[in-house]
């Protein structure tokens, strides 16, 4: 046989042996003879360089550490999950996806939700070739170095059983089994390096390593649960994706599972609650998607998570411990929040020093005194919280805790806005919050100026050189080089930089001024929605705002809230007067559809709704998933309802399939 058949021929039994061991969980060689036979190739390769492939599965661990991660753009955002803290958000999330649907009767994916890391993975032709994080789930960071080191991620994917697309995007999470967690800690301890705080923490690092040879000797393992974009094949569901997943030698959960309606997922839940100990990873909760991909389509998404899924947490882990200190911590918006200053505490991973009480209605109704032993909880990412006091414990001569009515920071008097449970700082000037607002905006995602930290803006703030934003435009050279940090260099460094950050975008602008609920994420949403006109976004309305898709009536209100205050609009008109400079935003007005809201129900025939959205986008137009007053055409397949009726109640255009691909046509 010639070298280049042997090499194909070793290639596919290796591959065979891997699918066998990672997807089938069905190993037919030992370990040991799978590394014989990788030896084997390995030396046919030595001699036989040119036929050396980055796919071959002797190429896993790269020979030079990468220098830095790179960012990768992410083509279809990863979201994250809404979550559903107990069996009646269970049953209220079927309602909601029946009453989107409208339908009575909805078929889920379930499956159990890792805790370790989103990841994606990248095929072009059947070839692994790059993979990122999760990231902020729009932009992630390069770690294909790593991920190669992964043997249970196929570096070329099987195609006896099925053909593979062009393009293959493929999310899934990496994670470490409990017993491979056990041995790596038992060696970090002989290698007298520090044990790590839990599984996760360990797959984090271990993936962030920029000398994938680190990486190699980390037990990594990996399942795979969502699909990025395809290009190539077309699926019409999620259970015939994860087929052909397995299909294509990538590994997928064993207990997914498919469930239908508010029972199937309560009784999924309560079954993997009960088996949750004795999985050999650790989970924190069940995922349940909707199966259809067109109902996926119909039910849309939020600015964070989509509506077709969510994830059942599991109930909290919980300790004891004891309160020895109340703290009244002062926000960036001026809410005092009282802070439990606890007894370190391991629970579910983590070693707990602070709770949050919330307000003082939640210490009153718990009763929660210093010196009290309490039960605390931790459930995921949140902070950890009092779920009751011990009584029995309590002791002697200890009294009620009462949030001072006064500012911790600047001894003002605190007020409780009506209809809230938080006591705020009343005064604007307060100087906690005055900081917060200019770290804010100087902010690396917002006005990104650079050398303006946290110290810095404490003392100019302190010695009264700025009291709001719009003050650090007037700050000159002079004055800043006689602040105490500050030497002639970095002053003129400074001003130079807040003079850059005067040429700035919309976003970053509107995400500068730290208006409530208005992240990163929705500055972009309102400006692609004003065009960057400032003055437009100033003089909208509620109903305005929450028409537009991904923004609902909290966002809503808080902003306008912050332009109903003339304070606000008067900083920024000065910012403006400053020669703050916002980037035009483009905007094609001749876009056949521009502007246009279009709505699709009903069961379409001619196309899917990904392919009627994709067309509506490159014409300019929108598809929104309810039928309102801003609704310019309703394309009503066969089975429409609710949607349908409310169209003819609001006189809204109604267009069959045939009409909608005609005006595409004509466009
Ligand atoms: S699906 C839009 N499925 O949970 C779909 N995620 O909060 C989002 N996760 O970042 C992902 N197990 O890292 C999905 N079976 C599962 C999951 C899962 C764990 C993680 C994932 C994601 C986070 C979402």
């Amino acid at each position: 046989m010639s070298p280049e058949k042997q090499i194909a021929k070793l290639r596919d039994i290796l591959q065979d042996h891997n699918y066998r061991y990672y997807v089938l969980d069905d190993p037919t060689i030992s370990d040991g003879e799978y590394d014989s036979l990788l030896l084997e190739l390995e030396s046919l390769e030595k001699g036989n360089p040119s036929l050396v492939t980055s796919d071959s599965p002797t190429q896993r661990v790269g020979a030079t550490p990468v220098p830095e991660f790179r960012t990768i753009k992410h083509r279809i955002p990863m979201l994250s999950l809404a979550n559903a803290m107990n069996k009646e958000e269970l049953v209220a999330f079927d309602e909601r996806v029946q009453k989107g649907l409208d339908t009575d009767s909805v078929t889920y994916i379930a499956e159990p939700k890792l805790d370790g890391l989103g990841v994606e993975l990248v095929y072009e032709n059947g070839s692994f070739v790059y993979g990122a994080t999760r990231g902020d789930g729009f932009t992630g960071e390069d770690i294909t170095h790593n991920l190669k080191t992964i043997r249970a991620i196929p570096l070329a994917l099987r195609t006896e059983d099925l053909s593979v697309p062009a393009i293959l995007e493929i999310r899934g999470e990496v994670f470490i089994r409990k017993d491979d967690f056990k041995s790596l800690n038992q060696k970090q301890e002989s290698d007298g390096k520090p044990a790590f705080a839990n599984p996760r923490n360990a797959a984090a690092g271990s993936l962030r390593q920029l000398d994938p040879t680190l990486t190699a000797e980390r037990p990594l393992s990996i399942y795979c649960y969502e699909a990025g974009m395809i290009d190539g094949q077309n699926f019409s569901d999620h259970a015939s994706f994860l087929k052909a997943v397995k299909k294509w030698g990538l590994p997928v959960n064993p207990f997914i599972q498919t469930v239908i309606g508010s029972e199937g997922l309560t009784q999924y839940h309560q079954d993997l609650e009960e088996k949750r100990n004795n999985l050999p990873y650790e989970i924190d909760g069940t995922v349940f998607k909707v199966n259809n991909y067109d109902e996926r389509e119909d039910l849309g998404t939020r600015s964070r998570s989509p509506r077709w899924a969510i994830a059942g947490k599991f109930k909290a882990q919980q300790a004891t411990t004891v309160i020895h200190d109340i703290h009244v911590q002062v926000g960036r918006t001026g809410a005092l929040t009282p802070v439990a200053k606890l007894d370190p505490v391991y629970v579910a991973g983590v070693t707990v020093t602070n709770a949050t009480l919330h307000n003082q209605d939640e210490i009153d109704r718990k009763d929660i005194r210093i010196g009290d032993t309490v039960l605390i909880e931790r459930a995921g990412d949140v902070i950890p919280k009092v779920v009751k006091v011990i009584i029995e414990k309590r002791p002697k001569g200890t009294n009620p805790f009462i949030i001072a009515n006064q500012c911790p920071v600047c001894d003002h008097e605190a007020f409780r806005p009506e209809g809230e449970a938080i006591l705020r700082c009343g005064n604007i000037s307060c100087p906690r919050q005055i900081k917060g607002r200019i770290q804010h905006f100087a902010s690396k995602l917002a006005l990104d100026i650079d050398g303006l930290g946290e110290k810095i803006v404490d003392q100019l703030v302190e010695e009264g050189l700025i009291q709001s934003i719009d003050d650090l435009f007037t700050l000159k050279q002079k004055l800043l080089a006689k602040l105490d940090r500050l030497g002639e260099k970095s002053a003129e460094n400074l001003v130079e930089a807040i003079s850059n950050s005067k040429d700035t975008t919309f976003a970053r602008f509107i995400y500068a001024l730290g208006i409530r609920n208005v992240g990163e994420h929705i500055a972009k949403v309102l400006e692609k929605q004003y065009a960057g006109n400032l003055i437009e976004f100033q003089n909208t309305d509620a109903e305005e705002l929450e028409d537009i898709d991904e923004i609902g009536p909290i966002v809503a209100e808080t902003v306008i809230q912050f332009w109903s205050d003339d304070s606000n609009k008067k900083m920024v008109q000065n910012c403006l007067d400053y020669g703050v400079r916002l980037a035009t935003v483009e905007v094609n007005e001749n876009q056949p559809f521009a502007g246009q809201i279009f709505v699709f129900t009903g069961s379409l025939e001619k196309f899917t709704r990904k392919e009627a959205k994709d067309t509506l986008v490159n014409l300019g137009g929108k598809a929104s998933s309810s039928v309102s007053k801003k609704t310019d055409f309703v394309i009503a397949g066969p089975g429409a309802g609710s949607k349908l009726k409310k169209a003819g109640e609001l006189g809204v255009d109604v267009l069959t399939e045939e009409e909608f691909l005609d005006m595409v046509k004509n466009a």
